[in-house]
């Protein structure tokens, strides 16, 4: 299979899926839910659950006498994540903004929000909104990317240098959300009981241009005048050939409230 430079960007929820569904995405999101400890009978929320990739797993976790609520702003996901949970009673998925959560504030036992934070504007406030939804005692999980640490192995460093650069200031809103995560929670009232890194390896470039957008970003870097073109084609085509590495951090916080 050859790749493109500058290929578009895939459809979104097929994307978060499929990252999801990686091994890395699996065992970060497997963590999260085993230390955010749901209880039978809880009432679990997903901010930003997308095409409800996590909504069955929290639904098994707080059973049939609990509840889990979805929350996404983009109807597009919403459509998606009911189909995903049209056959669990405890599940119900709700458009809303995690600037301004639809739900009665102290209602809920446990909420996650799983790389929601760098895309929104004003990720203390969504912090605010997290802690006033939940109860005295409740745990949240957290999990963003520090897209600072993301490292692509080429002969030609600097354009790699210059490509984690250009992510970082162009692309994603708040890309070094990962390592505030702690202090933001903090800063919201939480208590932090947990941090931890966890390093996704891609070893197959087709694998990694598809969640870390290698070529499409490639593309827009050079569109934009950030990269020059020679040097970005050449980058890009050297990374397929032969071995590849490439990684990037994301930072999990697990606090109560
Ligand atoms: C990278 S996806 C992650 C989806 C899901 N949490 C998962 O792990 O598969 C980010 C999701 O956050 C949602 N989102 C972004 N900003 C939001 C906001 N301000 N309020 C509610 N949802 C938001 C997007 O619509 C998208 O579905």
């Amino acid at each position: 299979m050859s790749s493109t430079l500058g290929v578009s960007r895939p459809d979104q929820a097929s994307y978060m899926l499929r990252t999801a569904a990686s091994d890395a995405g699996r065992a970060y999101k497997q963590q999260l839910l085993d230390l955010l400890d749901i209880q039978a009978g809880q009432t679990a929320l997903d901010v930003g659950c997308g095409p409800g990739t996590d909504l069955p797993a929290l639904a098994e976790r707080v059973g049939d006498s609990g509840m889990v609520i979805g929350v996404d702003r983009d109807p597009a996901m919403l459509i998606q994540a009911r189909e995903r949970t049209g056959d669990l009673d405890q599940v119900e998925v709700r458009e809303g903004d995690v600037h301004a959560l639809p739900l009665v504030p102290g209602t809920v036992d446990r909420a996650k929000a799983d790389r929601v934070l760098m895309h929104v504007a004003e990720p203390a406030d969504a912090l605010a909104q997290l802690h006033r939804t939940t109860r005295p005692g409740a745990r949240v999980g957290l999990a963003e990317p520090d897209w600072d640490t993301l490292i692509v192995d080429t002969e030609d460093l600097e354009t790699s240098r210059a490509f984690t650069r250009f992510i970082t200031a162009e692309i994603v809103r708040n890309a070094t959300i990962g390592r505030s995560l702690a202090r933001l929670a903090e800063q919201a009232g939480f208590h932090v009981d947990t941090v931890l890194g966890t390093t996704p390896v891609f070893q197959d470039f087709h694998e990694a241009d598809h969640t870390l957008g290698l070529g499409r970003n490639m593309q827009k870097a050079i569109s934009d005048g950030h990269i020059d073109r020679d040097r970005g084609r050449r980058w890009f085509d050297g990374l397929s050939q032969g071995p590849f590495y490439a990684s990037f951090t994301l930072v999990s916080v697990i606090c109560s409230r």
